[in-house]
């Protein structure tokens, strides 16, 4: 980038994109990337809402130089201290020495320990203002989403809101900055890939903040990731609501571990079945092909899951195993639920499918079907009676 970008009056895109990195924290897949956004504000006073993750800084810092057009750095504001945005704070400070960094009580706290930061601070709590000029910025706490210390910053003259990682996606910006230069539709798999992922867990934490944000006029919304919305921010609000709240599709989602292919059979067996009970949208994983991030994006707008696994070990497949652990961290509500699975000599991937169930709490529609060794076509009735009581309970939910 590095030429000023104004995406909003007097405020100017500073942030970067990272191909580079293959797992985000590294943890999850980001084949699309991700971005590091960044705002400056110039006013009378110039305010850096965050900065970008350490090994961008280079691009980051050159992005900010360009935009403040050889004025001076006044505020840098941290909003989340998670360094993925706070990775370049060390750098802007050592080139403006002059900005004062602004956060709450528990960045400070942070920020120390992270950086060994001691300079000049602005403490603001909940609700305080600061004035640059003719812009204001108000800060709204928001704990949990996604760190303690998280808070958003909202410019009251023209409606900004500076949301940090609530409202972001995983997925580079090619180019396009803005929902209105793009189609937004293209970044909702990685938005909600994102949401399922990283900021799901919260969701009770989104719901409040969503609330504390109500009746508050927002003409734009600028996450920390992803697309900003200046055209429809409803939109990314209103998905937003709605995955927070865990509303989810009538669906079912069918997740498997197979070795040999005969589990595997089982849940093409069940897909059709469903199909036939009038279910539309089924989508079929092999747990040890797709990455678990993206089954639970699925599983997080599906309203039924059907889980698969062969034996081994006496237990579930390593790799279904693995899904199961990340669906019970992942706060997810309540899914209609029903196992499946195959075994040869002593079982164990059936049994502890189940008792995966009974720890969730989550309805089970039908008793588990197990297959032995390689006959599974026997198996077609029971598999039936499974795909219909999902079929029944899913048409009961609506
Ligand atoms: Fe994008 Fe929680 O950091």
């Amino acid at each position: 980038m590095h030429h000023p970008i104004e995406i909003l009056s007097g405020v100017y895109y500073v942030g970067v994109n990272d191909r580079r990195t293959a797992l985000f924290e590294n943890l999850w897949p980001i084949p699309r990337g991700v971005s590091y956004n960044a705002y400056l504000l110039r006013d009378d006073q110039n305010v850096l809402v965050d900065t970008a993750e350490a090994g961008r800084s280079g691009f980051f810092l050159e992005n900010l130089r360009a935009a403040l057009g050889g004025e001076p750095l006044d505020y840098v504001v941290i909003d989340h201290v998670e360094p993925d945005h706070s990775g370049s704070l060390r750098e802007v400070l050592s080139a403006w020495p002059e900005a004062v960094v602004v956060g709450n009580k528990k960045t400070r706290d942070l920020i120390g320990r992270f950086y060994g930061f001691d300079g000049a601070f602005h403490e603001v709590g909940d609700g305080d203002t600061l004035c640059t000029g003719k812009k204001t910025l108000s800060f709204v706490l928001t704990p949990m989403v996604h760190w303690p210390e998280s808070m958003m910053a909202y410019e009251t003259s023209a409606g900004v809101l500076f949301s940090s990682d609530a409202f972001g996606s995983f997925g580079t910006l090619d180019g396009a900055l803005c929902d209105d230069e793009t189609d937004p539709g293209g970044y909702e798999g990685e938005m909600r890939r994102y949401y399922a992922n990283i900021v799901g867990k919260y969701s009770p934490m989104v719901q409040k903040a969503l609330g504390r944000l109500a009746g508050v006029p927002v003409s734009a919304v600028c996450p920390s990731h992803g697309l900003i919305w200046r055209k429809d921010p409803g939109r990314v609000v209103s998905l937003y609501d709605r995955w927070s709240r865990q509303e989810a599709d009538p669906g079912v989602v069918i997740a498997f571990g197979s070795m040999y292919g005969h589990t595997e059979s089982l849940a093409d067996d069940l897909a059709r079945l469903l199909v036939e009970e009038g279910v539309s949208r089924v989508r079929v994983f092999d747990a040890s092909r797709t990455h678990p991030s993206y089954i639970l994006s699925e599983i997080w707008r599906t309203r039924g899951l059907l889980l698969g696994s062969c034996a081994y070990n006496a237990g579930m497949l390593p790799t279904v195993e693995q899904l199961t652990a990340k669906l019970e961290q992942s706060g997810l509500a309540d899914r209609l639920l029903g196992f499946f699975g195959n075994y040869s000599w002593s079982g164990g991937g059936v049994r502890t499918l189940e008792a995966f169930g009974e720890r969730t709490g989550w309805e089970v529609v039908a008793p588990p079907i197990e297959a032995r060794s390689a006959t599974v076509l026997s198996d077609r009735d029971r598999l039936a009676g499974l795909a219909g009581a999902m079929a029944r309970r899913l048409r009961t939910d609506r």
